[in-house]
């Protein structure tokens, strides 16, 4: 049995990394995050009990209702990651400006807190989201646009998954791993509280009969959009000649997690809904950590033409639209857009 503490020592080891490397940064902000991840396990297990269902009463920047456990879960990474001297700022989905944190840090941390918080109440599935950049400007306090790097530019990236158990996947950049040990999936032992290893070199396959996309929203969708659900619809009758089938979580982490675990394909795509939103899902905080992750795995993720990851993102609660996970899938979605 391997422990992420026995993972992350081995790590250090094999790269000759000292304190003051990199890699031991990036190795102790997701230490960081994966306490405050251990300390909201505990308060979803307490779920109802723990006071934490309901509306909080304020809305977040995206002008939606936080729940309770969006605000506490952000107060506890935000303190965790700003007492933390490789950090040298934070910026949260759930808050308008980027924080400052330390002026000698040379990392950036960016976090959705809880995503697919409308599951909390339900007792389902919601998880934590993390992106780490570099910090170029050492020495100075990180502002907003500090944080605006492209996605390619992640050291690290992962998510925790509160489900019926805990886990946590992550993946270093390229460059970073030295192992070669690709995307990595941690489970939360309850008994021991310590994150033990359960796979690593996760990879995807190209193909798949999976599919997860909110479909009360297909009138809205562009027409390839149309075409491509309504040829997975058609099954053995129409031009893909094999049946698929529908899973959705309604928490991006939950679907990224399925798809790491057994395949598939996840789309929130672009919609004529509200044409001042170029899609549901936020750069910075869900799509560029999750593209990290599915590259990283040998799928490819891109927002129906182009590959996020090379996204040069304008603002830090920007929005995309995202189509990821089995590689030839997303590419046959792309040639429907390209051809359109
Ligand atoms: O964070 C946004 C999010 O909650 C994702 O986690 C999830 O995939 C999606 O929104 C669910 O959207 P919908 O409400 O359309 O099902
Ligand atoms: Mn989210």
């Amino acid at each position: 049995m391997t422990t992420l503490n026995d993972y992350f020592q081995s790590y250090l080891t094999a790269t000759s990394a000292d304190s003051s490397s990199k890699q031991s940064a990036v190795v102790d902000v997701i230490n960081t995050i994966t306490a405050v991840g251990k300390e909201i396990t505990e308060l979803l297990r307490k779920g109802a009990l723990a006071d934490i269902h309901g509306e909080a009463g304020a809305e977040n920047v995206q002008g939606e209702q936080q729940k309770k456990l969006d605000v506490i879960a952000n107060n506890l990474l935000l303190e965790a990651l700003t007492a933390n001297k490789h950090c040298a700022g934070v910026a949260s989905e759930e808050l308008d400006d980027a924080t400052p944190a330390n002026e000698s840090g040379e990392l950036l941390v960016l976090f959705d807190p809880l995503d697919g918080s409308s599951n909390i109440d339900i007792n389902m599935p919601t998880g934590t989201i993390f992106s780490i950049l570099p910090h170029s400007n050492k020495g100075q306090a990180a502002t907003n646009a500090e944080f605006l790097q492209k996605g390619t530019e992640q050291l690290a990236a992962g998510y925790l998954l509160y489900g019926s158990s805990a886990m946590l996947a992550f993946t270093f950049s390229e460059a970073l791993d030295t192992n070669n040990d690709g995307v990595l999936l941690f489970s939360l032992n309850p008994t021991t509280g310590e994150f033990e290893l359960v796979k690593k070199n996760i990879s995807i396959d190209a193909d798949t009969k999976e599919y997860a996309i909110n479909a009360s929203n297909a009138r809205h969708w562009l027409p390839p959009m149309q075409q491509y659900i309504n040829e997975l619809l058609a099954g053995t009758t129409g031009p893909r000649g094999k049946n698929f089938n529908t899973r959705w979580v309604a928490a991006m982490v939950g679907d990224v997690h399925r798809i790491l675990c057994r395949g598939g394909i996840f789309i929130y795509p672009k919609d004529t809904k509200d044409p001042n939103k170029a899609g549901k899902l936020r750069l910075m905080y869900e799509a560029n950590p999750m593209s990290l992750l599915i590259e990283r795995a040998g799928g490819a993720s891109t927002d129906a033409i182009k590959r996020i990851m090379d996204y040069e993102p304008t603002n830090i609660h920007q929005r995309v639209p995202v189509v990821l996970g089995a590689k030839n899938e997303v590419e046959y979605v792309q040639k429907l857009h390209q051809q359109a």
